[in-house]
């Protein structure tokens, strides 16, 4: 039996995997970590929130004390850290945030960690999840991203990743902190704030808004099935190797233009209008730095740990889009008054115009 501190399981892929994990490991004691920043919601975990074995805790991974204290009275032994400020538009628009939580936050959950677990034993595990972002821009013809490629961060928020990633690893080789690291892909499906590029597409077709591609809509990113991430994760928890890294990925490359033509025409089929929502597509001023691609080679995971994705990008959109058609009161509640003052700083309009 495991005792997890799962941080940031309140945000997208934090609380689907707190869903994952209760289902698969039932006997488990699952202590969700979460400020509640304007990504993370408690309306994303009301149907496992009385799950036994299941603890929401309000408090901030920088907190050092707080975050010791916690890890002494719940007896942790697994800390699996995906609690960061996750989307790079902001991160241009106001760094700070990044560096505070993304680094400081990592170096107080380790500090934590290693005051609380002293002599480190082999039931006691930090994972900690990033992203292939940490590797830079690949060029058309080059590999995908293996575990030995070189750092080589283009934004605030990628920067903060790699940071907290050397932190992370440090860990391991100063002190023998039993670290896992993850650097995984673009993640689609529920639960995802839809200031992201696929429920951000979704929602803005369906409203009627200018759906705003950057750039020629040419960047390729390489798209997974959050409950695939959380499979990883799991996978890498119980056959990793203490102080190595494992890249997942959805082996899924798609142009972004791709991406927002396919979503229009799923629903154009379900939610047929007078035109065809691909007439609302806008190309906009590219994000600075923009990576021109990702991709991951997962040829760790699967050779050496068994795993590999189960959803097929064709159902996993359809899923996805069906469960934005669903749940648009969750989309209209987590669109607070924040989100609202970022859009005008991010696309120059209000949201609702
Ligand atoms: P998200 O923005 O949806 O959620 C982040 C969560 O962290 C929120 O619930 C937020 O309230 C919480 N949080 C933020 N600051 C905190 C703090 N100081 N203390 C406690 N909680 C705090 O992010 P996401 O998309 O779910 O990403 C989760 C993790 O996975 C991140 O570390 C991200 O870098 C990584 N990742 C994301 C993707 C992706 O495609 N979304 C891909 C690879 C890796
Ligand atoms: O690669 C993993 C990363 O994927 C994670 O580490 C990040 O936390 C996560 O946010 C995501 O980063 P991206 O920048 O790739 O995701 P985003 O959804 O913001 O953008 C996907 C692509 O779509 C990217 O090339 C930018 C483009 N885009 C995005 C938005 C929001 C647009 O063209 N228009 C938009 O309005």
């Amino acid at each position: 039996m495991r005792r997890l501190l799962v941080t940031g399981g309140a945000g997208f892929i934090g609380s689907n995997f707190v869903r994952y994990w209760i289902k698969q490991h039932p006997e488990d004691r699952v202590i969700n970590l979460d400020v509640l920043t304007y990504a993370g919601n408690l309306e994303s975990l009301t149907d496992i929130e009385a799950a036994p074995g299941y603890r929401f805790v309000h408090g901030d991974i920088t907190d050092r004390q707080f975050v010791r204290r916690l890890m002494e009275d719940e007896q942790i032994d697994t800390v699996v850290n995906f609690a960061a400020e996750s989307h790079v538009d902001r991160s241009i628009l106001g760094p700070d945030a990044f560096i505070t939580t993304n680094i400081l936050g990592t170096f107080s959950l380790l500090e934590a960690a290693r005051a609380v677990w002293g002599d480190f034993d082999s039931t006691q595990c930090f994972l900690h999840v990033s992203t292939d972002e940490v590797y830079g821009s690949l060029k058309a013809d080059e590999p995908a991203f293996d575990e030995q490629h070189a750092y080589a961060p283009n934004s605030p928020y990628s920067a903060s990743k790699a940071s907290s990633d050397h932190l992370v690893r440090a860990y391991h080789h100063t002190y023998g902190m039993p670290v896992l690291t993850t650097n995984c892909s673009n993640n689609y499906g529920p639960y995802q704030f839809p200031e992201k590029l696929i429920p951000l597409t979704i929602l803005n077709a369906l409203e009627g808004k200018p759906i705003p591609v950057y750039g020629d809509g040419k960047n390729i990113r390489d798209w997974l099935y959050v409950d695939d991430h959380c499979g990883g994760i799991e996978a890498v928890l119980q056959g990793g190797i203490p102080g190595e890294v494992y890249n997942i990925g959805g082996i899924n490359e798609w142009y972004n233009i791709d991406i927002v033509n396919l979503i229009c025409e799923r629903l154009d089929e379900h939610r047929p209008g007078a035109d065809s929502y691909k007439a609302q597509i806008t190309y906009v001023t590219d994000r600075p730095g923009h990576d021109r691609r990702y991709a991951i080679d997962a040829g760790r995971m699967q050779s050496e740990l068994g795993w590999s994705p189960q959803h097929d990008f064709q159902s996993g959109i359809e899923r996805t889009i069906q469960w934005y058609l669903d749940h648009r009161d969750w989309c209209d509640r987590v669109r607070s008054g924040e989100y609202r003052d970022y859009y005008v700083r991010q696309y120059g309009e209000s949201e609702n115009s």
